[in-house]
């Protein structure tokens, strides 16, 4: 589901010294990027660019599994038995778009239980909008409306990152996205629609308080991301954070006035000039709050992914068990 951590990596070490044999490597490599052309597993890359993709990636990869918290908490309490089944799928969805990631960031030479240990230590980070609760049912179609409509703005683009296998698992990624999506804008739809007053509240209640959160998850404004340069500078970043956050708030003023709620800022204003509506101030103590920890459900998400680790150790304990048997047989066969 989303990308916003992605720019806030502690800074990274830089070999101030390289080999002659190294800079020729990296000339060819600059020179690949710069042509547009797209990065193999097996091919030669600098240092500093595996560790920027590790990171995302892996940050990626715990969102996609943390997302499926916030929402897997409603599916025993899904209004209908549609309702129910679509959750469900969109849960697992998300599940799936965790493995495709961890994968993609294994290329690198990372492992899997090593990506899992940095994030229940709390050293990895994951896009802190899933470090908001889910209060109403409505909680969940305005998740699907605009925290995977602002995953979509931002993962579009990393369908022609220049690391292939990324590139690759995002093309998959963004068309089930697009479905969550539109999922979410539905359930909306049918309860602003159809539903009764009270049920129109709920919405513009969940509305409000998931709005400005979405926003955030576009990261911290172009001036303040110091990672983004370098990171537009080989063709992973391939869109700023503000201009993909103007486009992400041109697309919903629109959809929130065919749904019939107001999002909740009151300097929310078309400028012809620009061609985009103005917004007001994003809290961005807030967003380093979270970040840092301090949301209103850290510690209970994160709680809930060391617990799922620990209660299935003894599945892949016997998973394991199980492949070391049939090991023995073939060996014992041949
Ligand atoms: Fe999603
Ligand atoms: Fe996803």
């Amino acid at each position: 589901m989303y990308t916003q951590a992605m720019d806030l990596a502690p800074k990274e070490e830089r070999k101030a010294v390289r080999s002659a044999e190294e800079a020729v490597l990296e000339e060819r490599f600059e020179a690949r990027i710069d042509a547009g052309d797209f990065i193999e597993a097996k091919d030669w890359m600098p240092e500093h660019y595996r560790k920027t993709l590790v990171r995302q990636i892996s940050q990626h990869a715990h969102s996609e599994i943390v997302g499926m918290l916030p929402e897997g908490n409603w599916i025993t309490r899904a209004p209908t038995l549609k309702r129910k089944a679509i959750l469900l799928a969109k849960v697992q969805d998300e599940g799936g778009h965790g493995l495709y990631l961890y994968v993609a960031a294994e290329t690198l030479g990372t492992t899997r239980d090593q990506m899992l240990a940095a994030l229940h230590s709390g050293k990895a980070k994951y896009s802190s909008i899933f470090n908001y609760p889910t209060l109403t049912w409505a909680d969940i179609g305005t998740i699907g409306w605009l925290v995977d409509g602002a995953a979509i703005m931002n993962q579009v683009p990393l369908t022609r990152c220049s690391y292939a296998p990324y590139a690759r698992a995002m093309v998959r990624i963004c068309r089930e996205e697009s479905f969550h999506q539109r999922q979410g804008y539905d359930s909306l739809l049918v309860m602003m629609k159809e539903g009764t007053d009270a049920q129109r509240e709920m919405v513009q209640d969940a509305v409000n308080r998931w709005w400005w959160p979405s926003l955030m998850m576009f990261g911290p404004p172009d001036a303040e991301s110091p990672n983004s340069a370098q990171s537009m500078r080989w063709g992973i970043k391939r869109i700023s954070n503000d201009t993909l956050r103007q486009k992400f708030i041109d697309a919903c003023v629109q959809q929130a006035q065919v749904l019939g709620v107001t999002l909740p800022d009151p300097d929310l204003k078309w400028n012809d000039a620009r061609g985009s509506y103005d917004f007001g101030p994003i809290d961005w103590a807030e967003f380093w709050r979270v970040v840092g920890g301090h949301g209103p459900c850290n510690r209970e998400r994160l709680a809930a992914r060391v617990k799922a680790w620990d209660d299935g150790a003894w599945v892949r304990d016997a998973a394991l068990a199980h492949a070391r048997k049939q090991e023995a047989k073939q060996q014992e066969a041949a």
